[in-house]
């Protein structure tokens, strides 16, 4: 990104904890030991690359298959310290394989709705308001020039499988081992690009508290609330300095691990929001492109 310090402090003020790494900076979340991303100063927002967290006892089968499909094994990217495997998908966007600890959910994740009995106030005062802090990273949005190829190249060479899609429009694709609906989905543009990360909050409420602090900081741009068809979050995605988006998620539906989630293709009506205002004219532009 072209402003580490205005990236700072868009995502600080998102609830994430932002440390110095290198020369750049890396994305946590507050309570969880992992590095969800990391972020490193340049001329324009250009996505990097995606590292795909694997057991150890799968990596060798991960290798083999590289090879048997003659996909090229890649060098690191300079200045990126791993052992990974490395490759380049069907866009070209680079990809990283690595052994790590499963970060993504094992079981649905927790979101609550809580209410009072008769006689009694339910909402909080606004001095006993806390920030919201999301949990984790749930997923990302990438756009591609053929969501078909995405969709086979992320089932076939990664072994990710399609929760829905609509055409191709949009395609949405979980882990097997256990899983949001979509750990990765990818839109239709006319290049690659990196469109929105999206954080999981622990009830719509957070989500309401989470896109006011941002209003505050002068983040008012972006979209929601509302409430997906595909995935069923609630949503409320505020925008960056650089075009695209951090979303607060609660309530994402869950798929367990080795579970056979139907996958559909849905009408384009259905593969966006079930209410919510109007998204801005330009929430599926793609600003790498
Ligand atoms: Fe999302």
């Amino acid at each position: 990104m072209p402003d580490l310090s205005a990236a700072e402090s868009f995502y600080s003020e998102f609830g994430l904890a932002v440390t110095p790494s290198g020369q750049g900076l890396a994305l946590g979340t507050h309570g969880h030991p992992h590095t969800w991303g990391t972020i490193g100063e340049g001329p324009r927002k250009k996505h990097q690359y995606m590292s795909f967290g694997v057991f150890e006892d799968d990596i060798h089968g991960f290798a083999k298959r590289l090879q048997e499909m003659g996909i090229v094994r890649l060098d690191p990217p300079k200045g990126v310290d791993s052992n990974g495997l490395w490759l380049h998908d069907q866009d070209g966007n680079l990809v990283e394989i690595a052994v790590a600890p499963k970060t993504s959910p094992s079981d649905k994740s927790e979101c609550s709705f809580v209410t009072v009995g008769a006689g009694m106030q339910a909402a909080p005062f606004r001095r006993d308001v806390k920030r919201t802090y999301p949990r984790r990273l749930a997923h990302v949005l990438m756009f591609t020039r053929d969501v078909s190829k995405a969709m086979d190249f992320y089932t076939r060479v990664l072994g990710m499988r399609v929760s829905d899609h609509s055409g191709d429009g949009i395609a949405f694709l979980h882990g097997v081992h256990g899983s949001d609906h979509h750990m990765v989905a990818f839109a239709k543009s006319n290049a690659p690009g990196f469109h929105h990360l999206s954080w999981d909050v622990g009830s719509v409420d957070e989500i309401g508290v989470g896109a006011t602090h941002m209003l505050s900081k002068g983040h008012g741009r972006g979209w929601g609330l509302g409430r997906h068809v595909l995935g069923s979050n609630y949503f409320h995605y505020v925008r960056d300095p650089w075009g695209s988006y951090s979303e607060y998620s609660a309530g994402i539906d869950f798929v367990p691990a080795d579970f056979d989630w139907e996958a559909a293709d849905n009408a384009p009506e259905d593969s966006f929001y079930v209410w919510g205002p109007n998204p801005p004219e330009d929430f599926v532009h793609n600003y790498e492109a």
